[in-house]
């Protein structure tokens, strides 16, 4: 079962947060055909491996997108989803419809400024969404603040690569990339997640280059088991 939240009006996002939701919007009727190939190669794979270490059952998952992770969700769970783009919503929408099964709610909201009390949740969830996050610290303080102590925050995600000259041409690339399509290649993730307090529990390399990696980390205050 499935439910969606109006949108929220358009004129509350600052600049950044604007130009993403934009891109987003745009590239939505294609997303799912773009990462084809890749989703079906290896994103697939980590998904499931990701979502089978999830415990619930009050689950928070932003930048939800399309609804890619929706057929992973441990039917026990309970999601929140969140987007900040009412055209990828939509499409969650519909997929989450597919699976009755699952248990989700769709609210369109910027992981920036989240709208839930603090420590709402057991854990949160995000793949593929701190690349695009405007200021990702202050994303990540908002998951922090909406995750009750002793919770946990799993990640997949895309970053700045080990090998120097790797890093060096997706420094350089970055501004085009993030221009032409809302997306930063060469961000730090790992260390915005202990900037934003944080504690990691598990950084695992999942691509050549350590481009992609799967991170869990957890709030400190209680036992995170
Ligand atoms: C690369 S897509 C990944 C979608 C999905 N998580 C997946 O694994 O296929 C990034 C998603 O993050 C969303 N997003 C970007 N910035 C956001 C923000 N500030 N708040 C909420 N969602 C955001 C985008 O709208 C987009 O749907």
């Amino acid at each position: 079962m499935s439910t969606v939240s109006p949108p929220s009006p358009e004129g509350t996002v600052d600049p950044a947060t604007q130009h993403t939701r934009r891109r987003y919007d745009l590239i939505a009727p294609i997303y799912d055909w773009m990462e084809g190939l890749v989703e079906r190669g290896r994103y697939s794979h980590w998904r499931a491996e990701l979502w089978a270490q999830v415990r619930g059952p009050r689950v928070l998952e932003v930048g939800v997108g399309t609804g890619k992770n929706i057929p992973y969700y441990p039917s026990h769970v309970q999601v929140t989803a969140v987007d900040l783009s009412p055209a990828m919503l939509a499409r969650a929408r519909r997929r989450a419809a597919q699976h009755p099964d699952k248990q989700v709610e769709l609210h369109l909201m910027d992981v920036q400024r989240l709208t839930f009390p603090d420590n709402t949740f057991d854990e949160a969830v995000a793949t593929f969404v701190f690349c695009s996050v405007p200021d990702p610290v202050q994303g990540l303080r908002e998951l922090y603040r909406v995750v009750r102590p002793g919770g946990r925050l799993l990640m997949l995600e895309h970053m700045l690569a080990d090998p120097p000259w790797l890093a060096w041409i997706m420094q350089r690339l970055d501004p085009l990339v993030h221009w032409l399509i809302g997306v930063h290649i060469a961000r730090r993730t790992v260390d915005n997640v202990r900037a934003a307090g944080w504690a990691i529990d598990q950084v695992v390399p999942l691509s050549p280059g350590n481009i992609f990696r799967r991170i869990v980390a957890h709030k400190p205050g209680e036992p995170s088991s």
